[in-house]
């Protein structure tokens, strides 16, 4: 059952959840300019990241003082490389926000030593107080961030060998690929757990036996993101086409 905790909230569209994702976002830079994000890169927070650009074009919000922690990349890949995670946050927000670099927290995933990364994230996140909100999606398979099923909650940042369903439908983001690198790097469940406030938003059919996991089934590391139903402030925003109807499953 869905914990006291958790917030839902169902609606009809990819517009509605992008523009409700973005309002949350809004209200976190308003509260605190100096706010420390971490958002999911890839095909669902598109829409809310376009909401953001415009409101700060509109001079209705202003990201001049935040700042972002990357969540995710593809071992191998960096901001140059079409498909990456990094490359889809800075063309989708950080360029068109204007974004310093002195914002952007992040790992070098082409470095040789990757797990050295790993341990600076760590370290960056504490020096920068925590995060204060995320907005991740939600894989198939029930990952958030690159924490596949089975993940050790308690991790931090982490390399990890990705499931085949995470590149063959990661292939999605790239190209000339029929699959997605077979290693990320990815923030920890534990870092995502200690974020003041984290949403995870969903679109989508494809997304319904993930979300349904997520709200109806046992919190168990089989669908990484039901660990959020413990979170002390957690919201999962859905489509209405992302959202299992409980008793038709
Ligand atoms: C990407 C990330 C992933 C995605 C998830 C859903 O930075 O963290 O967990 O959020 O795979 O991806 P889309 O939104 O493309 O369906």
């Amino acid at each position: 059952m869905i914990s006291k905790q958790t917030l839902l909230n169902v609606v009809a569209d990819y517009e509605a959840l992008s523009s409700l994702a973005a309002a949350e976002v809004i209200r976190q830079v308003k509260q605190k300019p100096n706010a420390c994000f971490c958002l999911a890169a890839g095909d669902t927070p598109k829409g809310m990241m376009r909401y953001l650009v415009e409101a700060q074009r509109r001079n209705e919000a202003d990201f001049s003082q935040s700042h972002f922690v990357l969540l995710d990349e593809w071992v191998g890949l960096d901001k140059q490389d079409e498909g990456s995670c990094q490359h889809f946050l800075y063309t989708n927000l950080f360029e068109p926000l204007q974004i310093a670099e002195s914002q952007i927290h992040g790992f070098d995933a082409k470095a040789d030593d990757v797990e050295e990364e790993c341990r600076q994230i760590n370290t960056t996140i504490k020096e920068l107080g925590g995060i204060d909100l995320t907005v991740l999606g939600i894989g198939v398979n029930g990952h958030i961030g690159f924490n596949e099923p089975g993940v050790d909650f308690t991790k931090e940042a982490h390399v990890v060998h990705l499931e085949e369903t995470t590149t063959s439908v990661g292939a999605k983001y790239f190209a000339d690929q029929q699959q997605a690198p077979e290693q990320g790097l990815t923030l920890g469940v534990s870092q995502i757990m200690e974020a003041d406030k984290a949403v995870i938003i969903a679109s989508g059919a494809n997304k319904r036996p993930a979300v349904y996991a997520l709200l109806y089934e046992q919190v168990s590391s089989q669908c990484p993101a039901s660990i959020l139903r413990t979170h002390h402030h957690f919201q999962l925003l859905c489509t209405e086409d992302s959202y299992p109807n409980y008793e038709a499953m």
